[in-house]
């Protein structure tokens, strides 16, 4: 028996995971068609999603990562969001996609963009797998979005629960 199983419930099984993906990956092909493009994962939470995401979209893109933290060890955001961890190269004149596990209050992604725009990008446009519209504080354009969840807190695929449950390979929901 995996060591998750009296903890978590499945909300996305693999399949269904990676069946979004794919649609996400060909809507993206079809935008970025002839453009510099730049996939930008937010770490730590997007890796596998952005691994298995990248291998969808069948363009000439380059990759990068940032690193985010806006979460101390709980399930609350901290509305306090620092750069970990920075881009390698300069975006001035690319088109950027950023990768992102979850957006919940917004404050993360609203703080990102505005910095990025500071970088003078050709676009930016906000790739999330997973949404969740009744928490929102920040207005936010989400381009691509994989699925709109209600309010519950999810592990899997990425994403934590005080840095543990990121390598279960769907998206569950912590049992009370
Ligand atoms: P926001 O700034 O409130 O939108 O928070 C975004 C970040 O909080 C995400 O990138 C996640 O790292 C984390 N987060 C928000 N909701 C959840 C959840 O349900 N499970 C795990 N992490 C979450
Ligand atoms: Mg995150």
């Amino acid at each position: 028996m995996p060591f998750y199983d009296n903890q978590v419930n499945v909300m996305f099984d693999e399949a269904k995971l990676q069946a979004r993906l794919k649609e996400l990956g060909a809507e993206i092909t079809r935008d970025y068609k002839g453009q510099n493009l730049i996939v930008v994962g937010v770490l730590k939470g997007s890796v596998l999603f952005f691994a298995d995401l990248v291998r969808q979209i069948d363009l000439p893109l380059s990759i990068d990562f940032l690193g985010l933290s806006s979460y101390g060890s709980g399930t609350e955001s901290s509305g306090v969001v620092r750069i970990t961890n920075d881009l390698a190269k300069p975006i001035e004149g690319a088109h950027v996609l950023v990768v992102e596990d979850i957006v919940d209050t917004g404050l993360t992604m609203q703080f990102l963009l505005e910095n990025l725009k500071t970088r003078k990008p050709a676009s930016v446009k906000i790739c999330t797998l997973l949404e969740k519209p009744s928490r929102a504080k920040a207005k936010i354009p989400l381009h691509y979005t994989g699925f709109v969840i209600p309010d519950e807190f999810v592990v899997g695929y990425g994403l934590d629960f005080d840095e543990k449950f990121r390598n279960l390979p769907f998206i569950g929901v912590m049992r009370r």
